[in-house]
């Protein structure tokens, strides 16, 4: 029988799966524990990405096995809108004990983060009675036709699948690094009421409290503080889409609580069951209850395998103080980004060293210059690790940005070992760059 290798698996992948959905690496997963990866070929890997934010509890963490495996002895599925089970309403009761603010809140479970963003629509325009949701430019919401519509980058995400469903309207995102200020941000909504929609036509604005795929661009709170005070003056709903940056990864439960603002809906997914398919909308009870009986749901929808390990999770979070550790693991690695930063020998190559607790990003640029997006070397960069045994993810709407999602579970040693590998690769790259034109001028 001939081996199993990167390569044969593929050139199998070629044939069998269409290009549509891309792989970062060509590097087939065979096994994983916490921050740890191996392939088919037995090669380990450093994980600094978590599967896109999945896995703030590492792979496989003990506990989520241990509560699937006792969930696998009682049953996998009865679907929740025919025979309800007990663990869906537990998860829900404990999501709407820890969302941001005081106010009572109920949850629906779904599968995946899109589902979530699509029913937050759902349930904002049944409440309202209004059709208009507000997103921002650089936003990532998802692959479904509204996710779509809501995501603020066209290429590779939405060009070639429109018409896109209508009524929505992007604004630009605050972003000081690259020029826009929040004021700036807030005009272009006051401008956006004048041009085009009255707010009466507004049924919600929806934001990331920070960007994830746009590049982990952190939204001032004064930001979200002041569309809360618009959202109230207007009778508009705040949707915080806490799809990535949730469950711990940025120093607290969720992003919001940074801002002290309550949104009236919350969308989660991602690191809430650990590495099952499970995703939520927690918002305001009244507002919940908009939509008729029937009008929500789905057949997988709060999948109770997903459910116990979505309480194993929590419980994980709680009794190994996770939030704490995600805030000491942002500080380590700030701290290596920002002497990497001022490291003369790498030329500028690093922009900027940005984040919240342990969702934290690099931009690469050229000379220091934030105009001049260093793309090619993030892609050389992501590649250049993998081939030493590290896993980082790039994002950002101009490909320039290293994000880094390691499981909040990963020892300081392990970090500082894929630190290590990251600075190697980073010095060997802007060394070669900085040899090629003199080899020119040879
Ligand atoms: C903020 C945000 N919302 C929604 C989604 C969509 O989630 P999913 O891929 O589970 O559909 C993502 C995925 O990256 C995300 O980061």
């Amino acid at each position: 029988m001939t081996q199993t290798t990167n390569a044969s698996l593929h050139q199998r992948r070629h044939n069998a799966v269409p290009r549509g959905v891309s792989n970062l690496l060509p590097i087939y997963a065979e096994r994983a524990r916490n921050a740890e990866l191996w392939d088919a070929e037995g090669r380990r890997y450093i994980d600094f990405a978590g599967g896109i934010a999945v896995l703030n509890t590492g792979h496989l963490h003990p506990r989520v096995v241990a509560a699937v495996q006792a969930q696998l002895q009682q049953f996998s599925h009865a679907c929740f809108q025919i025979t309800p089970y007990a663990n869906y309403i537990e998860i829900c009761e404990r999501l709407n004990r820890l969302a941001p603010g005081k106010t009572p809140k109920k949850t629906i479970l779904l599968s995946t983060g899109a589902e979530a963003v699509e029913n937050a629509v759902k349930i904002a325009r049944a409440h309202t009675g209004r059709p208009g949701i507000v997103a921002f430019s650089g936003g990532f919401h998802g692959r479904t036709m509204m996710g779509l519509a809501l995501t603020g980058k066209v290429a590779p995400y939405k060009a070639g699948f429109g018409p896109m469903p209508g009524e929505v309207y992007h604004l630009p995102f605050p972003v000081a690094y690259h020029g826009v200020s929040e004021a700036a941000a807030l005009e272009a909504l006051h401008t956006l009421f004048k041009a085009d929609l009255e707010p009466q036509r507004v049924a919600a604005i929806v934001i990331e409290p920070v960007q994830g795929e746009g590049g982990f661009y952190v939204a001032p709170p004064s930001f979200l503080k002041a569309l809360r005070q618009l959202c109230d003056e207007h009778g508009m709903l705040l949707i915080a889409d806490e799809v990535q940056t949730g469950f711990a990864r940025t120093g607290r439960l969720f992003a919001m609580e940074h801002s002290g603002v309550e949104p009236d809906l919350m969308t989660t997914a991602k690191s809430l069951a650990g590495g099952f398919p499970l995703a939520a909308v927690t918002g305001k009870a009244a507002i919940m209850d908009a939509p008729a009986p029937g009008g929500l749901g789905g057949t997988y929808a709060g999948s109770p395998v997903a459910c116990a390990a979505a309480l194993a999770v929590l419980d994980v979070i709680e009794e190994e103080g996770l939030c704490r550790r995600a805030d000491a693991i942002g500080a380590l690695m700030r701290e290596r980004l920002q002497r990497l930063q001022n490291d003369k020998a790498l030329a500028g190559a690093i922009g900027e060293v940005r984040g919240l607790g342990a969702m934290l990003a690099m931009e690469l640029v050229e000379d220091r210059d934030a105009r001049r997006p260093a793309a090619a070397l993030t892609k050389a960069l992501v590649a250049d690790c993998a081939a030493h045994g590290l896993v980082i993810l790039a994002c950002g709407v101009r490909g320039n940005v290293i994000r880094f999602l390691v499981p909040l579970t990963a020892s300081d040693a392990l970090i500082n070992e894929g630190l290590d590998l990251l600075e190697a690769s980073l010095r060997r790259l802007t060394a070669a760059a900085a040899e090629q034109p003199r080899r020119h001028a040879d």
